[in-house]
């Protein structure tokens, strides 16, 4: 909801749109499952490739780096498209560089910090692949996606997200002639947060006002607008899933105003809240968390289905519904408590627009679209899977109380019990350096065919 970059703190670590040749690229497979049916399930090979953000970028057949710290190399970066032509980006070592790793099959395990030769990396971003230069392109309606998640090791303060970003095909290959790199090497990331902290956009180095000084990430003057599903923002103390829409029906970069920053946040492209549902922040405390009714101190399946209003693939986005399991139990979402708001446990447009006026937030999602445009950026979505801090507001949004200076008891200010200093970035790597979330088990289908109670 407030995703700002997860931060590298290499001492050398840069981008590029042409492709290295130092590392091998080899992605780590994580199979999935398409289902039509309980028990009717086909496995599909695919795999995960690392966001282009985090990599290694080079002078082009050279050792030299086009980034250093957070500052673009002004010889081999005079301007955006200069630089996409001298700079490379590299393969990834999975595991020695960023600590991705998977553990069995169909599982991918994401370390918070990393220790490696080049001092350490922080958080992790990745995309699934139908193939080594494809992104798999889901079209999520009237279908549900499931997967099982262990965010024990994974406290206050932190975010293990599983969640749709309309991204090109291609990481933009075919449409930007100064990208040679494309989805190979996770390219063309885009988020509802119009991110100013991509190094590349459209095929160009964005170090025009590039500036910043936390970690050695930075912002520059433009960012990258397109819609998002988050299916899954969550800890082991806090969770919440939030369709969040744009004015735009594809990828698109923007400057200035449309970018959304600061006090521009609600003329921007996109709407950088959402329609969150977050249990504890709608009246029940006690559904989720270690020991509660979903039992974070062990692993669950999460299900999240998509409901169109005539029942088809093509109709229009009606409601997204949650379902639990765990110990093969099917656990249904929990339900509103929240004065004004109608109980229900499900996201629909009615309850969004009884949520914003409830907790007197800024119907920004209804604006743009609401469920309507959410469901026509359904059809062709990438999936992502990361594990971040929060740079901007101490991932406070998510499981604490915000904002920070307004008064608990009011409706809708208390998302979950942790403490406000809890995800402060220093504090948190270097509290919980080896905090991990493992992901697994991924199935994608018709309703109700991928999951069944014992
Ligand atoms: C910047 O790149 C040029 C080559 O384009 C190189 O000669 C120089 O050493 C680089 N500077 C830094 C600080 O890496
Ligand atoms: C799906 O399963 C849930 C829980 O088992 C059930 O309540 C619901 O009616 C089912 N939905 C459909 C469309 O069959």
């Amino acid at each position: 909801m407030y995703r700002s970059a997860a931060f590298l703190t290499f001492a050398s670590l840069v981008l590029g749109q042409q492709v290295g040749t130092y590392t091998a690229e080899r992605h780590p497979s994580m199979p999935i499952q398409v289902c039509t049916a309980p028990g009717q399930c086909t496995r599909e090979s695919t795999e995960v490739v690392l966001d282009a953000n985090w990599r290694w970028t080079h002078i082009t057949n050279g050792y030299t780096n086009c980034y250093t710290g957070n500052e673009w190399n002004a010889t081999a970066c005079p301007d955006g498209a200069t630089c996409a032509k001298n700079c490379a980006v590299d393969g990834a070592d999975y595991s020695g560089t960023y600590g991705i790793t998977t553990p069995s099959s169909g599982a991918l395990r994401l370390q918070f910090v990393k220790k490696n030769d080049n001092g350490q990396n922080v958080g992790s971003r990745v995309y699934l692949m139908a193939s080594s230069d494809k992104y798999k392109l889901f079209n999520l309606l009237n279908k549900e996606f499931t997967f099982d998640v262990d965010v024990s090791k994974l406290p206050c303060g932190l975010n293990g997200a599983v969640y749709f970003s309309e991204m090109l095909e291609d990481g933009g290959l075919k449409s930007f002639s100064g990208n040679k790199a494309g989805a190979k090497y996770g390219t063309g990331y885009c988020d509802s947060q119009c991110p100013q902290d991509i190094k590349f956009i459209n095929g160009e180095a964005n170090v025009e006002g590039w500036g910043g000084a936390d970690g050695n990430s930075g912002t520059g003057k433009y960012g990258i607008c397109c819609a998002e599903m988050d299916i899954w923002e969550a800890n082991s103390d806090a969770t919440a899933y939030t369709p969040h829409v744009c004015s735009v029906n594809e990828q698109t970069r923007c400057e200035g105003v449309d970018c959304g920053a600061g006090s521009d946040r609600y003329n921007s492209i996109c709407d950088k809240d959402g329609c969150d549902f977050n249990s504890y922040r709608l009246g029940n405390r006690e559904f989720y968390g270690p020991g509660k009714t979903v039992d974070t101190t062990r692993p669950f399946t999460i299900v999240t289905q998509f409901v169109t209003d005539d029942g088809t693939d093509s109709g229009n986005l009606k409601s997204i519904h949650r379902y639990y399991v765990q110990d093969g139990n099917v656990i249904p979402n929990s339900v509103t408590e929240v004065a004004g708001v109608d109980q229900t446990n499900f996201i629909s447009e009615g309850f969004c627009e009884q949520q914003k006026s409830a907790f007197g937030d800024n119907n920004y999602f209804g604006q743009l679209g609401g469920m309507r445009a959410m469901g026509e950026s359904l059809k062709k979505m990438v999936l992502v899977l990361s594990i971040w801090d929060d740079h901007a507001v101490n991932m406070n949004w998510l499981d604490s109380i915000f904002p920070n200076d307004a008064d608990p008891e009011q409706p809708g200010v208390a998302r979950g019990r942790c403490d406000p200093a809890d995800g402060v970035p220093a504090t948190i790597e270097a509290a919980h350096p080896d905090a991990y979330v493992i992901y697994s088990n991924i199935k994608f289908g018709a309703i109700n065919s991928t999951f069944t109670a014992n």
